[in-house]
């Protein structure tokens, strides 16, 4: 880490005037190493700078943050995102694939940088396809001098949570987008971790406070967190600070974080189990001998012994739609725009489940659409440029925009939104289909509603989303479950084009640009790339066509089986390749 001399300069000089700005700079290099973080499996998992767990990015609210990425993986792309950070005025910096950025291909390097002034509890991961459940995830804090809690707490400790496979994601992937899985059963985790491992000690003093930053930096699973005869007291969520609330329980969805006090007892005499439990509802099929828990212990005393968590009677957690931010921003009740996303999960003409908003599923275009935003002039707010499959919105400037999402589907699914922290207006229970706004789901709509960028849709529920577009920018909304992202349920929100081209024009550096010609990605015009006629989309990406009529997704799979058993001696080999569903 190396801070800048003008940041120095600035603090030895103008201190007492100024608000201290230091430029924190991480030299990250992207590659393979080997780790068996649940003494079960050793494998291939993606680290920096030859180590993993990867290291966590520290700022203090104010900083410039300079990441220079240099990717050694040798065998794939890469691109770093900073979950919940808002980059104003850097949408170039935001690390999606395909929207603001080209591909870090292999041998490739990638500058990120800018100023983060928000303050909270966050995460970095790749966003590229699929990537980031191989290792490529990791916390990023970024500190308040000014923190409305700093006098209640005497240390900070980060619990990491998530979910562990043994194999690698991308014959995972191969397999769970295919033919021979119709229903789209996601690939069940192998085990769970806290901080990138299992029966984890943290020391703890009596009568201190500490401060817990906890983060769900898993692909998939959900997780109940509880802490044995300690209570939690929420503070912060997802970047804001909230009401003091105390909870027994919390439930974090992947990409969720919170903020909790807890202080210790006054004695040494015993210590307490802490335990991360995966939502085993998201699974289709448990296997046998799955673990779901992770344990760890806070630990008082290192000679006394540390006793096994006890068995609860029901996960009751906390209702985080009861939280109440500190600033208590009052709800927008003036809605300017409305969008409806209506969810669905359902097979293509390839036999392969996909997930749908709107029929549509998501297929990344070949310009990313930051640069289509960039070389087509006025006709950016044309929503037809941007093709058939990205899930666009235009959004127009400082507007009161909602999202409602119909989960059409009996899975739960984080949704989380780039770029914007947005008002939880209503949330449904389970099994009620679609949102309708009626007199009784109005009056309900808090007064200073919960804020956080990624939430919980219910089984067959729906949410209600609100938040001003005041952040020019190519904002993607999407499920944080690695595999609906690959599957599709992703959504881009084009939020004042004719702003982002005032603040960027000409202005994308130049090694983003070299990793465009290095992973032969174009630049400029419409999502297929034409910069003659941006209305001509032929040559764009598509998602296969639909089953054709008459046909259901299992018979297609029989059809297809009969007629590769045509072929004795390609049977096995094509079995192989499509039926790796490893539980
Ligand atoms: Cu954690 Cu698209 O984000």
């Amino acid at each position: 880490m190396t801070f800048s001399l003008y940041g120095i300069f600035l603090s030895i000089f103008w201190l007492p005037s100024l608000v201290r700005s230091d430029t924190v700079t991480y030299d990250f290099d992207v590659g393979w190493v080997y780790a068996n973080p649940d003494g079960a499996a050793n494998r291939p998992t993606i680290g920096i700078n030859g180590k993993w767990p990867i290291p966590p990015i520290v700022v203090t609210k104010g900083d410039q943050l300079v990441v220079n990425v240099k990717n050694s993986l040798g065998n794939e792309s890469t691109s770093l995102h900073f979950h919940g950070l808002y980059q104003n005025g850097t949408t170039h910096m935001d690390g999606p694939v395909s929207v603001t950025q080209c591909n870090i291909a292999p041998g490739g390097s990638f500058k990120y940088n800018f100023t983060v002034d928000q303050p909270g509890t966050y995460w970095y991961h790749s966003h590229v396809r699929g990537q980031y459940p191989d290792g490529l995830r990791g916390p990023f804090i970024v500190k308040d001098p000014d923190s409305p809690h700093k006098d209640l707490y005497d240390e900070e400790i980060v619990l990491t949570f998530s979910d562990w496979y043994h194999d690698l994601m991308n014959g995972l992937l191969a397999s769970f987008v295919n033919i021979a899985n119709p229903s789209g059963a996601e690939p069940v985790p192998n085990s769970a971790l806290v901080n990138d491992t299992q029966n984890l000690g943290i020391k703890i003093e009596p009568g201190k406070t500490y401060l817990f930053r906890m983060i769900n930096i898993g692909a998939f699973a959900a997780q109940y967190v509880w802490f044995e005869d300690h209570t939690m007291q929420i503070v912060e969520v997802d970047g804001i600070y909230t009401e003091p609330k105390d909870a027994e329980m919390l439930y974090l969805t992947a990409a969720q974080r919170y903020s909790v006090l807890i202080t210790a007892k006054n004695s040494t005499n015993a210590n307490f189990a802490f335990v991360g439990s995966m939502d085993q509802d998201l699974f289709d099929v448990v296997p046998d001998g799955l673990n779901a828990n992770v344990t760890g212990w806070l630990v008082y005393d290192d000679t006394k012994d540390k006793p096994a968590p006890k068995e609860i009677a029901a996960f009751e957690p906390f209702d985080d739609f009861e939280l109440v931010p500190q600033d208590k921003e009052g709800l927008y009740d003036k809605v300017d725009q409305s969008i409806t996303l209506d969810l669905k999960m359902d097979n293509l003409g390839d036999g392969a489940n996909y997930a749908f908003f709107n029929d549509v599923t998501y297929v990344h275009p070949k310009v990313p659409t930051l640069y289509t935003v960039l070389s087509t002039g006025e006709n950016a707010t044309n929503p037809i440029i941007y093709g058939s499959n990205t899930n666009q919105f235009m959004l127009s400037e400082n507007q009161v925009v909602e999202i409602v999402l119909n989960n059409n589907d009996p899975g739960k699914h984080p949704f989380h939104l780039h770029g914007h922290a947005f008002q939880v207006v209503h949330r449904s229970e389970d099994e009620v289909g679609a949102y309708s706004a009626n007199s009784s789901i109005i009056s309900a709509f808090p007064k200073s509603p919960m804020r956080r960028d990624t939430i919980l849709v219910r089984p067959n529920g729906n949410i209600v989303l609100r938040f001003r577009s005041d952040n020019p920018g190519v904002w993607l909304f999407h499920c944080h479950i690695e595999w609906h992202v690959a599957s599709g349920l992703v959504a881009t929100m084009i939020e004042s084009p004719l702003s982002i081209q005032k603040q960027l024009f000409g202005k994308i550096p130049q090694d983003h640009l070299d990793a465009c010609t290095l992973s032969k990605t174009p630049t400029a015009g419409n999502a297929a790339g034409n910069t003659q006629n941006l209305l001509d989309l032929s040559g764009e990406n598509k998602s296969p066509p639909p089953i054709p009529a008459g046909f259901e997704a299992r018979g297609i799979v029989a059809l297809v089986f009969s007629c590769v058993a045509a072929f004795v001696g390609m049977a096995v080999i094509v079995w192989y390749g499509m039926a790796p569903m490893k539980a």
